[in-house]
């Protein structure tokens, strides 16, 4: 079977504040990516600058996007649905990131979004992780009844089109995690995931975000386990995202 390719992904959220900067970031970092052969690329900007960098999309970086509304076509002013997405040939959408999920998007929600961008031929990038740790160990409990709302009657065959995103909350725009801990975690996905489908799929690819810069990724994602990171404002700096996927990419 042809081996999955590593996964680096990009949340631009609110940022930047020009198109013109956005034209220029990418710009950029596809001029860095021409080394680049084991590794996806995708960078998720804010609505409003999809369809004017869809033409810089290419083989080495693919646009995503970082949420839509689950409801079909329709009255919902202000919305935008994952079926207007396809036509900018957009591959992949973020669900259920815990800015969002603060916003009030529960678990139920982030199932019918994931539905919606999977049956859309399009990939669903889903964010979990927990608040806080305990020395308990509950937050395993947390990200297991996370992974198994959110993929609540999806169809099997169709785990290739989902990508699971660790990223625990308090390690967003902070500290990151310790690769032997990411490592845990990621052991821990995959028996959930395990216990959910009968099997593991190795199409399925599960990668970290939390404060991931140059100088964290490799280890990330060689100790921790993982196929790849969800870069937040490293993403908005393209000599350090490109820097990050050079890393991986020779992992
Ligand atoms: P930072 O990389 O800025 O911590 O953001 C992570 C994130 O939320 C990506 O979705």
């Amino acid at each position: 079977m042809k081996k999955m390719k590593k996964l680096v992904v990009g949340n631009w959220k609110m940022n930047p504040e020009s198109l013109l900067e956005a034209k220029k970031i990418v710009t950029e970092v596809k001029r860095g990516l021409r080394t680049i052969k084991n590794t996806q690329v995708v960078v998720c900007p804010p609505f409003v600058y999809i369809s004017p960098l869809s033409g810089l999309q290419s083989d080495l970086l693919m646009l995503g996007a970082q949420n839509a509304n689950a409801d079909q076509m329709g009255s919902r002013t202000g919305e935008v649905s994952f079926s207007q997405l396809p036509q900018f040939n957009i591959g992949f959408v973020i669900v259920g990131h815990s800015e969002r999920r603060k916003m009030g998007e529960d678990n139920e929600l982030v199932n019918k979004k994931v539905k919606s961008v999977v049956s859309e031929g399009m990939t669903a990038i889903i964010c979990v992780g927990e608040n806080t740790r305990d020395n308990g160990g509950e937050y395993f409990n947390f990200i297991k009844e996370q992974i198994s709302c959110a993929l609540k009657d999806v169809p099997k065959k169709l785990l290739t089109h989902v990508v699971i995103a660790y990223e625990p909350v308090w390690a967003i725009g902070a500290t990151a995690l310790g690769p032997s801990e990411l490592h845990e975690m990621s052991i821990y996905i995959k028996k959930v995931l395990k216990d959910l489908f009968g099997v593991f799929s190795s199409d399925m690819r599960i990668i970290y975000g939390g404060d991931v810069d140059r100088n964290n990724a490799d280890r990330l994602v060689k100790d921790g386990n993982v196929s790849g990171v969800l870069v937040g404002r490293a993403s908005l700096r393209p000599k350090d995202f490109v820097e990050i996927i050079k890393l991986i990419d020779s992992i």
